[in-house]
């Protein structure tokens, strides 16, 4: 069965071709960058608006298929911004209506739940979903996804872009961050954990009147790192302890960093855990998890109808039925 995917949650515009045993044909993407602001939602639906078409193209070439050999469509059908998710369903339904095959709607960071399944056999792990806007310590009991922990007011991803467009870096700024965080030392900045809980917008606000005050934005962001991603790393080892799981799984663009995987790899082995990260290639937004994604529904009995078509922008990872 092969399996065409279309995300646009967010700033990537990506297409994708897999099939159901995890073979991937096609992986298209397309990231919409900033040089200094961050991201603008109607521009990055724009670039999406406009990369869909070509990049259907050369998945189709890079998949040596043609159109009418396709069984499935996937499309990220929430959570995002408004404006991507409108372009991603324009897209969708206009290929539906050409191809008359069944379509699903994937929750995107379910999506990048299962990403970890393309690459690594684990059975029942602690997720760590460290993204952009989302941030949470989820675990799978029964038929949903719970969130054990999560972020009470921004996402580790976004914290870190918010800190780079305040201080000049640009989007997205957890890779620039993390580089110059190599050249830093330490400067104390707010640890806030509540319960399962983390919050992470006072220490923004700390870092960038440091910032301000002449504080070098090397050492800030070496802090940062240390700070945030040690409050990570003590909730998900109380999920750990709580659940008695002994797999952790770190997903979401976040995973693409050295220093978090370190800090969770560090614990885990203190628990005789396994640790695994989703690699740089797969961690950030692709289309190839939302067509994985959309096989193990679609192959569980789901599928949405043409006039059934919608985006949800909210969807919660623990508003879906885990039914595969
Ligand atoms: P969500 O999945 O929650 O909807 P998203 O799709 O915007 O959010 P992803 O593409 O999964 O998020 O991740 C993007 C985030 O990852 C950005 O905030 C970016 O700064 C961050 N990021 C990417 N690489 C790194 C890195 N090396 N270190 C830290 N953060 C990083
Ligand atoms: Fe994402």
């Amino acid at each position: 069965m092969l399996c065409l995917s279309f995300e646009g949650t967010a700033h990537t515009c990506a297409v994708a071709i897999v099939n159901a045993k995890k073979q991937i044909s096609a992986d298209q993407r397309d990231q919409y960058t900033t040089e200094k602001g961050g991201i603008i939602p109607n521009e990055a639906a724009a670039h999406h608006k406009k990369l869909f078409p070509e990049l259907l193209k050369k998945a189709l070439l890079e998949a040596k298929v043609k159109s009418s050999e396709i069984d499935l469509i996937a499309y990220s059908r929430g959570p995002g911004l408004p404006p991507c998710l409108h372009e991603t369903l324009n897209f969708t339904k206009y290929l539906a209506n050409e191809l008359k095959i069944p379509v699903v709607g994937v929750n995107h960071s379910v999506a990048h739940l299962t990403s970890a399944e393309l690459l690594y056999s684990v059975k029942n792990p602690i997720y760590v979903y460290a993204a952009g806007p989302n941030t949470q310590i989820i675990s799978l009991e029964g038929k949903r996804f719970r969130i054990m922990g999560e972020v009470l007011s921004i996402g580790v991803g976004n914290a870190l872009d918010k800190f780079a467009r305040e201080v000049g870096l640009g989007f997205p700024g957890g890779p620039k961050v993390e580089q110059l965080a190599k050249n830093g030392k330490y400067v104390e900045l707010p640890y806030v954990v509540k319960g399962m809980d983390i919050e992470l917008s006072g220490i923004i606000t700390k870092a960038i009147d440091l910032h301000k005050k002449g504080v070098v934005v090397e050492d800030l962001c070496f802090s940062l790192q240390e700070t945030m991603f040690a409050m990570l790393t003590e909730v998900t080892e109380r999920a750990l302890a709580h659940t008695q799981k002994n797999e952790v799984v770190l997903v979401g663009g976040v995973a693409a960093n050295k220093r978090l995987c370190e800090m969770l790899d560090i614990m885990c082995r203190e628990r005789d855990a396994k640790f695994y990260a989703v690699p740089l290639k797969y961690s950030g937004d692709q289309a190839v998890m939302i067509a994985w994604q959309g096989i193990k529904q679609f192959n569980a009995g789901d599928q949405i109808h043409f006039e059934k078509l919608d985006m949800n922008p909210l969807w919660r990872t623990d508003q879906v039925e885990v039914i595969w």
